[in-house]
């Protein structure tokens, strides 16, 4: 999908056996998700100093922003059906994480370049697992899932782990960016120091230190005005 169109003339509600095959999968993945979490919080409290927070719980994440984008497009008011898309279709986009190792996700220093690299591939390694599972079956919302899967870390500039720009980027990815970014420098790391991760505070760090060059501008504000309006 390279549209610029929101997904408005599709549901899953149709076909009732595709699109209940469709939701129970990513209920499936969520639930491997957690099981995920809980072996990296073994891992962490047998490798890491009892100081060591585990505060960046994957399957908390995605329902957060899941919930996010919800939230933007029905401030956009661009209606039930786009959000209701946009909503499944963001809950599963990290599912490629529990194909990696569980040491990568937890470092009390900044994460070096090769890590980096490695983790991001949780992407392509989610469009893995949907092929393998999902592969028999054609829907638009197939295609709107993996987009955002694929795309999410992505930047307007090119300078993303694909290498895309933004005009090789649909709407709904562009604002997954957003919706991503916000909530990774939301929740506090190690590395972070005292750095503000209030609403306002990280808003202010997107709009400043990151801007055009990271992010769709336009959709970014209606992402700040829904966060704001919740705060
Ligand atoms: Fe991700
Ligand atoms: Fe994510």
């Amino acid at each position: 999908m390279s549209n610029t169109e929101w997904p408005d003339n599709f549901n899953l509600d149709a076909p009732a056996d595709v699109t209940q095959r469709i939701k129970t999968f990513i209920q499936d993945e969520l639930a491997k998700l957690k099981e995920f979490d809980q072996k990296r919080a073994q891992w962490v409290k047998q490798n890491l100093p009892a100081s060591y927070q585990m505060t960046y719980i994957f399957h908390e994440h995605t329902q957060r922003v899941a919930d996010d984008v919800k939230n933007t497009v029905l401030h956009m008011g661009l209606g039930e059906t786009v959000a209701d898309n946009m909503y499944w279709a963001m809950l599963p986009h990290d599912i490629g994480k529990r194909r990696l190792p569980l040491h990568i996700w937890d470092t009390i220093e900044k994460p070096e370049n090769d890590i980096k690299k490695l983790r991001r591939s949780h992407t392509e390694l989610g469009i893995q697992i949907v092929e393998e599972q999902l592969g028999d079956i054609e829907h638009p919302f197939i295609d709107l899932m993996k987009d955002i899967m694929l795309n999410h870390h992505e930047q307007q500039d090119g300078g993303g782990f694909l290498g895309k720009s933004g005009d090789q980027l649909s709407t709904p990815v562009r604002l997954a960016c957003i919706v991503e970014s916000f909530d990774g420098y939301s929740i506090a790391r190690p590395h972070f120091g005292d750095r503000d991760i209030s609403v306002e505070g990280v808003l202010k760090r997107m709009r400043d230190e990151k801007g055009a060059d990271i992010y769709d501008m336009e959709l970014f504000e209606a992402f700040a005005a829904t966060k704001l309006a919740q705060a």
